[in-house]
């Protein structure tokens, strides 16, 4: 499993990036490196640094105070532009220019927010420790009876850090305040709630109480199992300044450090617990909610390869079908597992042992396998006319798939499962491709969007089409943030490319908090590509005279192209294919 440096971007105040900013010109900082000669219409032009060129397509904007290259997509603002030529870190950059412009870097302690956030922390690193104990104590005795009829090892609850929440209506509370919290930050962690009469209670009470770690091993949430009574099921930490469900996964912390060299991915933290006990080591669960695509993101810096393992019902299968979506946009290799005869992971593993299910993951499907299966299933192919409609469905998928060799190995499995001829159904498949591609090629030809591709390869759109359109939302908000306000902006997984809905998340969640957004203050988040990514898509032209009509055109594209994915629609991805055959 790859162990990459997390990319941790200290915050520094907008303020003392703004001013850092103000003081290193960027015409005067990229003349230290380029000459800058030509000047057409606002912007300044000289031979890129970061590839060879004979004619210069390398400009300067001194308005806007970025750089951008025509040639190489390469572009953002002073601190990028450091970051690439001195290859150094974002806060590397940051202390060159400061030491540049004889500027005292900014004490992160006298920071608010970061000293908020640490403080937070430890309260609930505290808060784990609590519970913890309690565990081993007389108010644990129900928990520990849950773990053992579930076969939870005290080793296993060590490693996760599992704990209990007394049946009481404020033990935690009554800790933290000895150890010198207070009600407000109780509150502001989500470790306790108010109730009716004004007074506090703990949110967390009579329940097995799992940690939420992150990959840095800050203790940033918690996720609380019932244990008798009334109530959700599942109990977790609200939003917080340090918690936020949909960008963490539990127990990759521990996942990633595993050998494995891929992700075991299932739906529930028993599952979790019981598939590392087994000694799966490199399972991980989303929070309670479906994956997202800030999910899948933090998935690929560790491996290229996931497993799903989700529950055996139709809710999980769904969800499969859905997970398998966002993972693939990542360019991560996904496998489904398919457990007959028990509900979950946990269960499967109760049931049959370790070996069985090592067996299931070796032999797990792949999703072209999965999705036939899922066919397969839905009809009886004793049946006739079933068989036909079972034949006709595979044919459409497989005539979609980009591979020759593969559309012949299954064609050639379907055919058997079919009972007939192998060379009929090949045959047929192509025919059908013949008349997609023709189709496909026709729509391309007609759309004005073909020069839409990132310089990156790795950034690469899967759906251009939808791309250029997640480009517009992201340069309108840009350009125009009082679009911000607007209630009904899609969702960053409804994206079709990752990047952008990176990219997407970071600007809204700066422009929600009222906070500027510059090449550089945006920096602070992105990688540097991406932030080359989004110069770029800025210089595109843009309608700013009725830019909220221009933004529901944007969000009508995104909306359309993402039902025709949906259903499947993958024709594009078979024209790049095609176009790859004729070379
Ligand atoms: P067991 O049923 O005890 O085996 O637990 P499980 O961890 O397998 O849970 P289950 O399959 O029921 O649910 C899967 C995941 O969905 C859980 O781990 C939770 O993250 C989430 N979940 C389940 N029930 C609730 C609930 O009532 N509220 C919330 N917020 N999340 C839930
Ligand atoms: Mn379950």
């Amino acid at each position: 499993m790859l162990h990459p440096e997390e990319v941790i971007k200290t915050a520094f105040p907008d303020t003392f990036i703004n001013e850092l900013v103000a003081r290193n010109d960027i015409v005067d900082v990229v003349s230290g490196y380029v000459r800058l000669g030509k000047r057409s219409g606002a912007n300044l032009f000289g031979l890129c640094p970061f590839h060879s060129e004979k004619t210069p397509s390398f400009s300067v904007s001194p308005d806007k105070q970025i750089y951008h290259c025509f040639g190489c997509g390469k572009g953002g603002g002073v601190i990028n532009f450091i970051m690439e030529i001195e290859n150094l870190s974002f806060p590397e950059a940051v202390a060159f220019l400061a030491r540049r412009a004889n500027m005292p870097l900014p004490e992160q302690e006298n920071d608010r927010e970061s000293k908020k956030r640490a403080r937070m922390l430890a309260l609930n690193r505290e808060a784990a420790r609590f519970f913890y104990e309690q565990l081993s104590s007389p108010a644990g005795e129900k928990a520990r009876a849950y773990m053992a009829g579930r076969g939870i090892s005290k080793a296993t609850a060590t490693n996760f850090g599992l704990g209990a929440a007394p049946d009481e209506w404020s033990s935690l509370e009554q800790a933290m305040r000895e150890k010198g919290y207070t009600d407000y930050e109780l509150f502001d962690a989500g470790l306790i709630k108010k109730g009716r009469n004004g007074g506090y209670y703990d949110t967390f009470r009579n329940r097995l109480m799992f940690p939420v770690i992150d990959v840095r091993g800050n203790v940033i949430g918690f996720s609380g199992r019932i244990l008798s009574g009334d109530g959700p099921k599942y109990l977790n930490s609200p939003e917080t300044l340090v918690f936020n469900k949909g960008s963490n996964l539990f127990a990759l912390n521990l996942a990633k450090k595993s050998k494995n060299g891929y992700i075991l991915l299932s739906e529930g933290n028993i599952d979790v617990v019981s598939l590392h006990q087994a000694g799966f080591d490199s399972a991980v669960a989303s929070l309670g909610t479906s994956l997202t695509s800030e999910q899948a993101r933090l998935i690929s810096r560790y491996t290229n390869q996931v497993i799903i393992a989700y529950d055996n019902d139709g809710a999980g299968q769904k969800a499969a079908q859905r997970a398998i979506g966002i993972l693939e946009k990542l360019d991560l290799k996904v496998k489904v597992l398919q457990m007959s005869g028990a509900k979950d992971p946990d269960e499967f593993i109760k049931l049959k042992g370790p070996e069985a299910f090592q067996m299931l993951i070796e032999g797990s499907e792949n999703q072209v396998e999965y999705r036939l299966g899922q066919i397969a299933r839905k009809y009886d192919l004793g049946v006739d006319a079933q068989k036909v409609d079972y034949l006709r469905e595979s044919e459409e998928l497989l005539a979609r798939l980009p591979n020759a060799a593969e559309r012949e190995v299954y064609c050639r499995r379907v055919a058997a499962d079919a009972g007939i001829s192998a060379d009929v159904l090949i045959g047929e498949v192509k025919a059908r491709r013949r008349r997609l591609l023709k189709r496909t090629e026709a729509a391309s030809r007609s759309s004005p969007e073909k020069q839409t591709q990132p310089a990156e390869r790795q950034y690469r759109y899967s759906d251009p089409a939808s791309a250029v359109a997640e480009e517009g939302v992201i340069r309108l908000l840009y350009l125009d943030p009082a679009l911000i306000r607007r209630g009904d902006l899609p969702a960053a997984e409804a994206f079709s490319s990752p990047t952008l809905a990176h990219i997407y998340t970071v600007l809204c969640r700066r422009l929600k908090a009222g906070q500027a957004v510059s090449a550089d203050l945006l920096g602070a988040e992105l990688e540097q590509g991406e932030v080359a990514l989004l110069v770029d898509l800025l210089q595109k032209p843009e309608t700013l005279s009725n830019s909220a009509r221009a933004l529901d055109d944007y969000i009508n594209r995104i909306r359309q192209r993402r039902r025709a994915a949906a259903e499947g629609d993958d024709l594009l991805g078979i024209l790049q294919e095609r176009r790859k055959e004729l070379k």
